[in-house]
């Protein structure tokens, strides 16, 4: 009998050879390979796809079927709430909140008798109703299943035929026919395979718990991400109590949206109102602080940026980072260092107030306006927002959707702001846009 072929798969991010390595090309990772049986090809004769010419496709114009989960952050992320037949990846830390969303989105639907299969690899189902009696979820449309076989799972959604299945975790799910232990990628990948089969078949919603491994992916890491309809990453630092939903990828929707929770000892809650919250506690009259408006997806948000620069003296200054990126923190201290203000001795510190993270660049002039503050001594009035990226040659660039930050500005009482002079001549009522080119400019008028 001829042998079967196999190959060997990384653990940790999917890559394939034919040989065991020690340490895995892609990752870097050691001792993460694992031998499994390589699927075999389709041979050319049993295929029966076929081209078609764009014009004889039946446009589809009755569009996805879309039912709202009952919390709107979570619905706006989505790109207007949950789309039947669709497969979303929700993942994120152990321990930030993704069952407790998830069975609270099972209660609001079941609320609504509409019913809802939750099925757990980790929790046994009376742990689950001790949850759902913290949370209020009260529901005899929410039927709970504790396995860790996919197949049961598939087996009690083919019968309930609920709307939304919600399987948790891919992780703590395995399948009969497939290789490797829970949680290894072959498993992890065929599970969400299968379920996504089960999903566009019985045209169900299904909704999969992802742990985030330690180098930061979803594990069974990237492979999930590329063929599930919607990735939504829940994120919260342990800072704050507060938690980002964002959606990286959306077949029905715009990626990039943002949901903000809040976690409670009753669950989570929504805030709609991110500005207020993230400036609930803002210091106002003191040097080191600056407000920034962010956008994540079409969302404006106001955030108010520490910085702490130290006394001159230590050899090697620390330059510490939350909340911001530090590469771009070093970035923007070389472009001040280049505009005169001498931080090469001096140990500087960087926050975003209220537990959110930063990403975009459109945060920079805030940071440097912020780090000039502190050394000065010398606070920035409290009715200014800075916007704008900073060049490596210390000019301003402009931002992308700048009307909806001027106007979230403008509704929480700020009364000027500053920004690339492209967009100088832009009418946002309330508020006095002052344009600037280079960085030099915008430290003279403030700090
Ligand atoms: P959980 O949803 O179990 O996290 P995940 O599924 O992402 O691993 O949330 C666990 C944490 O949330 C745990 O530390 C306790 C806390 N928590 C609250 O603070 N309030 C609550 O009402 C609930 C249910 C959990
Ligand atoms: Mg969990």
């Amino acid at each position: 009998m001829a042998r079967q072929k196999t190959k060997y798969v990384c653990q940790e991010c999917g890559y394939q050879q034919v040989k065991w390595l020690g340490k895995c090309p892609e990752c870097s990772q050691w001792n993460t390979f694992e031998e499994q049986l390589a699927t075999p090809t389709r041979s050319k004769s049993t295929s029966q796809a076929k081209a078609v010419s764009l014009t004889d496709v039946p446009l589809n114009t009755g569009g996805e079927i879309r039912t709202r989960t009952g919390i709107p952050e979570l619905d706006a992320t989505l790109g207007g709430g949950m789309v039947s037949g669709s497969l979303t990846l929700i993942g994120g830390d152990p321990g930030v909140g993704k069952s407790t969303l998830l069975l609270m989105v099972a209660g609001r639907l079941a609320d609504r008798d509409l019913p809802v299969l939750y099925a757990s690899g980790e929790e046994s189902v009376e742990q689950i109703r001790m949850r759902a009696k913290r949370l209020g979820v009260h529901s005899d449309t929410l039927f709970l299943l504790s396995t860790g076989h996919l197949e049961d799972v598939l087996t009690a959604a083919a019968k309930l035929k609920p709307l939304l299945v919600i399987i948790d975790s891919v992780q703590t799910m395995s399948a009969e026919d497939l290789p490797g232990l829970p949680g290894s990628v072959s498993q992890v990948r065929g599970v969400a395979h299968k379920a996504m089969v089960f999903a566009k078949q019985h045209n169900t919603a299904t909704m999969l718990v992802g742990h985030i491994t330690k180098s930061g992916d979803i594990a069974g890491p990237k492979v999930l991400e590329h063929f599930v309809d919607t990735v939504l990453y829940f994120e919260g630092d342990g800072r704050s109590s507060l938690r980002a939903l964002r959606a990286v990828k959306n077949r029905f929707g715009a990626a990039g949206e943002l949901g903000l929770f809040e976690m409670t000892s009753t669950g989570l809650t929504e805030v709609p109102d991110a500005s207020s919250r993230l400036l609930a506690e803002r210091n106002i009259g003191v040097p080191g602080t600056a407000i920034v408006a962010t956008l994540e997806g079409s969302r404006p948000m106001l955030a108010e940026i520490q910085a702490l620069v130290g006394p001159p003296g230590p050899a090697t200054p620390a330059r510490t980072c939350v909340g911001v990126d530090r590469s771009r923190v070093l970035m923007i201290l070389a472009v001040l260092q280049k505009t005169g203000v001498p931080l090469h001795d001096r140990s500087v510190f960087v926050n975003v107030a209220g537990g959110l993270s930063i990403s975009e660049p459109a945060a920079d002039l805030a940071i440097a306006v912020a780090i000039c503050s502190s050394f000065n001594e010398q606070a920035v009035p409290s009715d200014y927002v800075v916007l704008g990226e900073i060049g490596l040659v210390g000019e301003v660039r402009s931002v992308p959707g700048p009307i909806l930050r001027l106007k979230e500005c403008a509704r929480h009482g700020f009364r000027n702001a500053i920004l690339h002079e492209s967009l100088a001549d832009l009418d946002i009522a309330g508020l006095r846009i002052q344009g600037v080119a280079k960085v030099a400019e915008v430290l003279n008028r403030l700090c």
